[in-house]
């Protein structure tokens, strides 16, 4: 395992193929999917040189947690699809990592938060009933995750083209362990989880909602799904405590701007109030570097993690990000990661 790629080898041997398509594909002609990637490779670094960078400190914060380097695990429904003890296997295998739960976990958030060893968000769609909404913020906050994450990029669910075909649902006997079985039934027929989200989604929410979900609790609110500068603007207009720039990893809209190429209008426009992140398309810690240099406060990764759970991988995962970032500021001569700045990279 010396590339995050050969984890993608290793899984793709493990997993049923109706299951590899649902965790690869985008939707529609996977525009957004591929261009996520041909971003990160086109960007070209300015290495400085005669610097010391005897020691490259990859350590960083996120929402107030130290945490050994600014990579996060982005939240992925049911890791029960590709390893039996799911969400707590990968859990365990934090070591300060933090990790978005997502709101399709398939082990609860109990028994999530009693194996984790690195720091649990908790992600949310918005559901009609708020009821559900406000006791997953409060069960959430009573066992100590540190943020909420509301994704903003789903009021349904794309057009993945490869799950319609394969008619995929999500397998009976693995469940959203954290959601009344009553409101997910419709998950389990073909193309089950837009047929879920188009019965149980609120498409009605608008930013003036905002204020009642930060009202549930006191942890910080972050947005995830924002693309542009005017959307950035108003996220912090309206308490946002950190945005995520994503486009789902090029499963919602197809067509949407790269992560990577919405990131510099984003940081330009929040100007400071909060920490933005980004996810889509990281595979490399050169990857991480990027997104840094262009103002990224860290990363989240998505497909890699499932990867590597699926061969029990996930400690080797983040070791081999984490050293890959070090290796990169090293040769980079940045030895520190304020030094990774826009100077870093070629325009
Ligand atoms: C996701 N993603 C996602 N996002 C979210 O907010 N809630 C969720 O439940 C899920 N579920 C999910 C399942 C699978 C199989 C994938 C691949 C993705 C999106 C995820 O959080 C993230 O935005 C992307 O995966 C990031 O892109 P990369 O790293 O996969 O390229
Ligand atoms: C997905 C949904 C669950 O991307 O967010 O599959």
């Amino acid at each position: 395992m010396v590339s995050v790629l050969d984890f993608a080898a290793a899984a793709r041997a493990a997993v049923q193929p109706h299951v590899w398509d649902f965790i690869e594909g985008g939707s529609g002609a996977e525009l957004t999917l591929d261009a996520n990637r041909q971003l990160f490779d086109s960007a070209l670094i300015r290495p400085r040189v005669l610097i010391d960078v005897s020691i490259c400190d990859t350590s960083a914060r996120m929402l107030g947690d130290r945490v050994p380097a600014p990579i996060g695990l982005a939240p992925i429904a049911y890791h029960q699809m590709v390893h039996q003890a799911g969400e707590v296997a990968t859990a365990q295998a934090l070591d300060g990592t933090p990790m978005i739960v997502s709101f399709f976990a398939s082990r609860t958030l109990d028994d999530i938060a009693g194996a984790a060893t690195g720091p649990l968000w908790l992600q949310l769609y918005w559901l009609q009933r708020r009821d559900v909404l406000a006791g997953l913020v409060k069960r959430a906050q009573d066992l100590g995750y540190r943020a909420i994450v509301l994704t903003v990029d789903a009021p349904r669910i794309g057009r993945r083209l490869r799950d319609i075909r394969n008619g995929f649902g999500i397998p009976p006997h693995i469940k959203a362990a954290n959601i009344e079985e009553q409101l997910m039934e419709s998950t389990y027929q073909a193309d089950g989880i837009a047929a879920h989200a188009a019965l149980t989604f609120d498409q009605t929410v608008t930013w003036a909602d905002l204020a009642w979900l930060k009202g549930l609790s006191e942890l910080p609110l972050v947005l995830k799904g924002v693309l542009t500068a005017e959307d950035a603007a108003l996220a912090v207009e309206h308490g946002a405590d950190a945005v995520i720039v994503s486009n789902h990893g090029g499963r919602q809209l197809d067509g949407a701007v790269p992560s990577l190429r919405a990131l510099p209008e984003v940081v330009a426009a929040v100007n400071g109030r909060c920490p933005v992140y980004l996810d889509s398309g990281v595979r490399t810690g050169r990857d991480v570097f990027v997104a840094l240099a262009l103002g990224a406060s860290a990363v989240f990764v998505g497909r890699p993690m499932l990867w590597a759970l699926a061969t029990e991988r996930v400690p080797d995962l983040l070791t081999l990000l984490q050293t890959e970032l070090e290796n990169t500021m090293a040769l980079a001569g940045r030895p520190t990661l304020a030094r990774i700045d826009r100077g870093a990279l070629w325009s």
